[in-house]
C-alpha cells in the first residue's frame, strides 16, 4: 500500500508480467521457493544481486531471497536502489521502537496527495497527532458498530443479484461465478470506514471513487494530479461536514436505532488542542489517512485469506465448522501474505548493526514481510497453518507479543506506530468473511480464471503483492 509507503510496491514491476525485460533476463522466473543462483563468494556464502528486487520474479517468489538476506546480510546495504534492508524479526522490532533514532520523516510518498498525516511525523508530534483520533478507532463505541459492519456486508452482495457484468458475476444453471474483489473485498472496507466515521450512507460511492484516484495519485506521476483532485474534492465535500458538525454533532446508532455515541468527526470538531479546535485541514489529512489507509490493506487481507484457505480445503472445512476460527485464519493470512510489505525509516544518528555501518540520514527498509516469515520465530513459515502454536492469535498490543514460544506478526507493525486500525480490519474481514460463508454454498476457486504460475497450470502465488482477483464458484439455492 503506496499510502503507507510500502517501499516493495513503490518498486513493483507492474504486477511481474514481464514489464522489466532488464531484471528478468537477468532473473529467470524459479519454482516457488527455489532462489536463483546469484553466485558464491570463495567461502560459500551466496552473493546477491540487488537487481533482483526490480525483477518479476522477486514479486512472486520473494521468500527464498529474504532468506538469504536474513542468513547472510541481515543489514543488507543496496547500493543500487541507495539503501539499506533490515530483514531479522527480532532486528526490526528494535528499530519500531526506536522512534527518535530510527524515524519516520522519509515517508514523503504520499507526494501531498493525503496531506500532512502522522505518518510522516516522529516523537511528541506523533504522539500528539495519533492520540486525537487512534482513541477513537477502537473501544466499547466501535464494537457496537459490529452489527453495522455485518450489514454492509449482506446489503453489498444482495446487490449480486443485479449485476449483469462478466467481470463481476457469472450466472449458469445452480451455480454462479463471482469475483470476489470487484463484487466485495474492493469496496467493503471504504464503506465500512465510511460508515463509522459517521458520512452519510450517500457519500459511500464519491468515497470510493476519491479514495481510488487518491492511492493511484500515490506514485506514478502521470496519474499524480488526478490523486491531488480527488484529495482536494474530499476535502471541499469534508469541509462542508465538519461545518455541519461543529454546530450540531451527530451520533452513530445500534441496529435497533439506540444512539451509541458521537461519531468520529463530530468528536474531531469537539477536539482542542493547546486550547485550539482541530483546523478543518488536519481534520481532512487525517480523513483522508484513515480512508487511504484502512483500503487497500484490508482489501488484500480479505482476499488473501479466502485464496489462502480454498487452496487449504482442511483448513477451510475447519472454520466452516466452527465460526471462531475465522480470527486464526486471519492472523495466519497476515503473517503468511502480509499486504504491506514493510515500513520505511531513516536512522538519526550513525548506527552500527551486524557489522554494517549506516550514516545517519540513509534510508533503512524493515522488511515485515521478512520478520513473517523468520525461522527464527516461526517454524516452517512459508506453510499457511492456522493451527500453528508459535503465532499469537489475541489482542494486538503496540509493545507486540513475545511470550512462551508464541509471537504476534509484524503486519500491523509494533511500537508508537502501530495501526490504529487493527480492530477495524480485523472485524471487517472476520465479520464480512462470516457473512460471505453463510451465502457462498461449497465455495471453490474457478481455477481456470485465475492466473497461472510458471508452469501454466499451478495457481500464482501471492508474492510481494496481494491477491488483484478472486474467481470463486458456488452453488445457488
Ligand atoms: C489488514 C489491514 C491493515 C494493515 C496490514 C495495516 C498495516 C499498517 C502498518 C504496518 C502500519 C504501521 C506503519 C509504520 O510503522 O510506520 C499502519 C499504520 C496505520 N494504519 Fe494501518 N493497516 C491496516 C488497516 C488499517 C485500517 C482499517 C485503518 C483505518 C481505519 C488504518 C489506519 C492506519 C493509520 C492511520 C496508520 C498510521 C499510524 C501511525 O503512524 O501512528 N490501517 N498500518
Amino acid at each position: 500500500m503506496n499510502s503507507l509507503a510500502s517501499f516493495a510496491e513503490t518498486l513493483a514491476p507492474d504486477q511481474g508480467e514481464g514489464e522489466d525485460p532488464g531484471a528478468s533476463r537477468q532473473f529467470p522466473l524459479m519454482p516457488e521457493g527455489e532462489a536463483y543462483d546469484m553466485g558464491h563468494a570463495p567461502d560459500g556464502t551466496p552473493l546477491f544481486d540487488p537487481r533482483i528486487f526490480d525483477s518479476a520474479e522477486f514479486f512472486r517468489n520473494p521468500y527464498p531471497y529474504y532468506r538469504i538476506l536474513r542468513d547472510h546480510y541481515p543489514v543488507y546495504h543496496d547500493k543500487l536502489h541507495n539503501c539499506y534492508y533490515v530483514t531479522r524479526y527480532d532486528d526490526i522490532t528494535h528499530c519500531y521502537f526506536d522512534d527518535e533514532g530510527f524515524n519516520t520523516i522519509p515517508k514523503g510518498s504520499s507526494s501531498g496527495v493525503l496531506g500532512n498525516t502522522q505518518l510522516e511525523l516522529s516523537g511528541v508530534e506523533h504522539r500528539r497527532r495519533r492520540n486525537l483520533y487512534g482513541q477513537h478507532l477502537v473501544g466499547k463505541s466501535l464494537e457496537n458498530r459490529v452489527p453495522a459492519i455485518r450489514r454492509l456486508a449482506v446489503e453489498m452482495i444482495e446487490t449480486w443479484d443485479g449485476i449483469n457484468d462478466d467481470q463481476i458475476i457469472i450466472d449458469r444453471d445452480g451455480s454462479r461465478t463471482v469475483e470476489l474483489g470487484r463484487a466485495f473485498a474492493n469496496e467493503f472496507p471504504i464503506r465500512v470506514v465510511c460508515e463509522v466515521l459517521g458520512f452519510p450512507k450517500e457519500a459511500q460511492a464519491d468515497f470510493y471513487y476519491w479514495y481510488n484516484s487518491m492511492m493511484s495519485g500515490l506514485g506514478a506521476s502521470d496519474t499524480h494530479k488526478q490523486g491531488l483532485e480527488a484529495r482536494q474534492h474530499l476535502e471541499d465535500y469534508v469541509e462542508g461536514i465538519v461545518e455541519a458538525r461543529r454546530k450540531e454533532p451527530t451520533y452513530l446508532y445500534d441496529e435497533a436505532g439506540n444512539p451509541i455515541s458521537k461519531d468520529i468527526i463530530s468528536k474531531l470538531c469537539e477536539t482542542k488542542v493547546d486550547g485550539d479546535y482541530l483546523s478543518t485541514e488536519e481534520i481532512t489529512s487525517n480523513i483522508a489517512l484513515v480512508v487511504g489507509g484502512g483500503g487497500e490493506t484490508t482489501r488484500g487481507a480479505i482476499l488473501n485469506m479466502w485464496y489462502l484457505l480454498l487452496q487449504h480445503p482442511d483448513q477451510f472445512a475447519a472454520v466452516c465448522n466452527d465460526d471462531n476460527l475465522w480470527d486464526s485464519a486471519f492472523h495466519e493470512t497476515l503473517r503468511h501474505s502480509t499486504p504491506i510489505g514493510g515500513q520505511p525509516r531513516q536512522n538519526t544518528f550513525d548506527v552500527e548493526m551486524h557489522g554494517v555501518h549506516i550514516p545517519a540520514g540513509s534510508l533503512v527498509n524493515m522488511v515485515d514481510f521478512s520478520a513473517n516469515h523468520d525461522e527464527r520465530i516461526f517454524r516452517d513459515p512459508e506453510t499457511f497453518n492456522m493451527f500453528r502454536e508459535d503465532l499469537y492469535n489475541g489482542k494486538l498490543l503496540r509493545s507486540g507479543y513475545r511470550k512462551e514460544g508464541r509471537c504476534s506478526h509484524m503486519a500491523f507493525g509494533v511500537g508508537p506506530h502501530l495501526c490504529p486500525g487493527a480492530w477495524i480490519s480485523h472485524q471487517e474481514a472476520v465479520e464480512g468473511s462470516r457473512v460471505l460463508l453463510s451465502k457462498l454454498k461449497n465455495p471453490r476457486i474457478n481455477v481456470e480464471r485465475m492466473p497461472k504460475d510458471i508452469d501454466g497450470k499451478k495457481l500464482r502465488p501471492i508474492g510481494l503483492v496481494s491477491a488483484r482477483e478472486l474467481w470463486i464458484d458456488y452453488d445457488l439455492g
